[in-house]
């Protein structure tokens, strides 16, 4: 009997320090070789897309696979979302579905934590620091959480091109984190005093102007995830020490990075790490307070498993969710 754990669940039994735990566990598993992790599969039905996302990670004992659909007229024609995802939580000893969740919630949790263990292991370690993000919609909130947990956080700046977004996104993420949150007028403002900048905008186009990022600036662009589209301009691609979630995702995914590669100006050689690199030790973090260290998310399988899990486990510890005779 399959536990049935609706997004309210989700939200209850998920905070983003256990979620950057087992997400930092989970790279550690990718670099070691202990995780199995295929490329998101994509099929596309005429009305959208419908996108896989399984992974295994041997250490964690956690299996499940993540389906996410992208269907643009389900707002006009069936009153549902355009973005929907759930995952399936397996059993690894049996195979057996074991839990069936809601993944929206846990998608924007499991994107901050990869850039809150990025964040971790790759800004400057001085108190007081200012966050600047990029982008006031869901992603972005999860971002300012998990940067917030990473780094002793002074005051965030938020900038978009809704203003509403921004009201929403100050309102709520100050009360939530205790924080001064503030709006920023342009770009430039943030780069001016941001130590960590965050992009989760839903822009095909670069967001700020790459040169006039401050040395030792850390930042995490986990926005643009298809080959032609990208927050990141390519200034800001050769300025940086570039560490990917994967080198495999970056190169067939990312647009920040295939853009410049495509234009001859960056060789893919100069691709520093994968995160788990780091976080294993294999590779050397920052190696200045001058450096500017450039983490770019994708979104991998192995963040969905490892916190799925965490989900389960928590929700059956505090008997939350319902179970369905399948
Ligand atoms: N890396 C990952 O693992 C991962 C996971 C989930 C989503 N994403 C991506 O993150 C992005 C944001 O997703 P979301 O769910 O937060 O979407 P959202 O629609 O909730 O928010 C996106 C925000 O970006 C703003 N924006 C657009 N152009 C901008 C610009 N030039 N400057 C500043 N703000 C701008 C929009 O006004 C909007 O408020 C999407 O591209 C999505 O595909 C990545």
């Amino acid at each position: 009997m399959p536990l049935l754990l609706c997004k309210d669940d989700v939200v209850k039994v998920l905070n983003m320090a256990d979620c950057m735990a087992v997400v930092e566990k989970a790279f550690a598993e990718l670099a070691s070789g202990t995780a199995v992790l295929p490329l998101r599969t994509p099929i596309t039905p005429p009305d959208g897309l419908s996108l896989y996302m399984p992974a295994y990670l041997k250490e964690m004992g956690a299996l499940a696979c993540k389906v996410v659909t992208v269907y643009k007229n389900n707002p006009q024609k069936h009153n549902m979302p355009t973005v929907m995802g759930k995952v399936l939580l397996q059993d690894h000893e049996t195979g057996d579905v074991i839990c069936i969740m809601d993944g929206g919630y846990l998608t924007a949790v499991r994107t901050g934590a990869a850039s809150g263990v990025a964040t971790k292991y790759l800004a400057r370690e001085d108190k007081g620091q200012i966050a600047g993000i990029f982008g006031a919609g869901v992603q972005a909130k999860m971002q300012l959480w998990a940067v917030a947990e990473a780094r002793d956080i002074a005051r965030a700046l938020v900038y978009d091109v809704s203003s509403d977004a921004v009201t929403k996104f100050i309102s709520e993420m100050g009360s939530k984190l205790d924080l001064d949150v503030r709006a920023a007028d342009s770009p430039d403002q943030i780069l001016e005093s941001a130590d960590i900048i965050c992009t989760a905008t839903s822009s095909p186009t670069p967001v700020f102007d790459g040169s006039k990022v401050r040395e030792g600036t850390h930042i995490n662009g986990i926005g643009s995830h298809t080959p032609n589209a990208r927050e990141l301009d390519t200034a800001i691609v050769k300025r940086s020490k570039f560490i990917a979630d994967s080198y495999e995702a970056c190169l067939k995914e990312a647009g920040d990075i295939m853009i410049p590669i495509g234009d001859g100006e960056f060789d893919k050689s100069h691709m520093y790490a994968e995160l788990g690199e780091i976080v294993t030790g294999t590779k050397p973090a920052r190696a200045s307070d001058q450096e500017i260290t450039l983490f770019k998310s994708n979104g991998l399988a192995i963040q969905d498993t490892a916190t799925a899990k965490l989900v389960y486990d928590k929700a059956v510890e505090m008997g939350i969710g319902n179970k369905a005779e399948i």
